[in-house]
């Protein structure tokens, strides 16, 4: 998601953004280029309220360019960092973008949805999706999945440039109707995790730039 463009200007504007969603083609190649220049300060900001260990295995969904996977590989020696992404190319560009890791074994790429995960249960330490749940399609049923393949005690970590304010949602009208997104509340993602077999619920706030985001811990 990138809110930062007036989505209200001109269609070829609006044909790129709406490529946030599920990036496609050459538009969907210059958007995750995009993002992953964009998302930077949110993800910085985001990633300093979680530690990583070496050995942790962690994947990261709806890795769009595969800058957050980048991250990751560097704070790690004996883990792993996975990405998936149902956008084939979101998958192609994660790759080519950690083009060492993933050949070092170290990054993997799989094209999956959250809905459907190809893993075992309890595999991560820490799942994490940057910008990305606003495009879940089943929000309670996608957070079990997650819920699912984290190990106990697990971390999960969700941020997003984007927070649910009562009589604060016109900003985002047209965003809204352009992607079909959700944008989540904290009270609500609280309830949804709480829900979905998570405890430790905690929530941080970026309030100059409108950020949220979330961790919490399987039960
Ligand atoms: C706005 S982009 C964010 C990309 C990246 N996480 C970032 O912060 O720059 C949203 C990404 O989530 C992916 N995505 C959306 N819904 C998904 C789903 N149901 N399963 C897997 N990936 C999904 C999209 O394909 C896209 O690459």
């Amino acid at each position: 998601m990138d809110d930062k463009v007036n989505t209200g200007h001109n269609i070829e504007d609006k044909k790129l953004i709406i490529n946030a969603r599920k990036p496609v083609g050459e538009l969907g190649n210059q958007i995750l280029d995009r993002m992953n220049e964009s998302h930077e300060s949110m993800a910085q900001w985001g990633v300093s309220h979680f530690e990583i260990n070496e050995n942790d295995i962690i994947l990261d969904i709806g890795c769009g360019g595969g800058r957050n996977l980048e991250r990751f590989a560097e704070q790690i020696t004996t883990g792993k960092v996975v990405g998936i992404d149902y956008s084939e190319v979101s998958v192609e560009k994660s790759i080519d973008f950690n083009q060492k890791a993933v050949a070092d074994g170290k990054v993997e790429v799989i094209q999956a949805s959250v809905s459907e995960m190809p893993f075992e249960d309890n595999t991560f330490d820490i799942v994490t999706g940057f910008e990305t749940i606003y495009f879940w399609p089943d929000f309670i049923g996608d957070l079990r999945e997650v819920n699912r393949v984290l190990k106990k005690d697990g971390l999960i970590f969700l941020c997003n440039e984007a927070v649910y304010r009562e009589g604060e949602m016109d900003k985002y009208a047209d965003l809204i109707e352009l992607l079909d997104m959700n944008i989540y509340s904290s009270e609500v993602l609280e309830e949804s995790l709480k829900k979905t077999g998570f405890s430790d619920f905690k929530a941080y706030f970026n309030d100059e730039n409108d950020w949220i985001c979330v961790t919490a811990r399987k039960i």
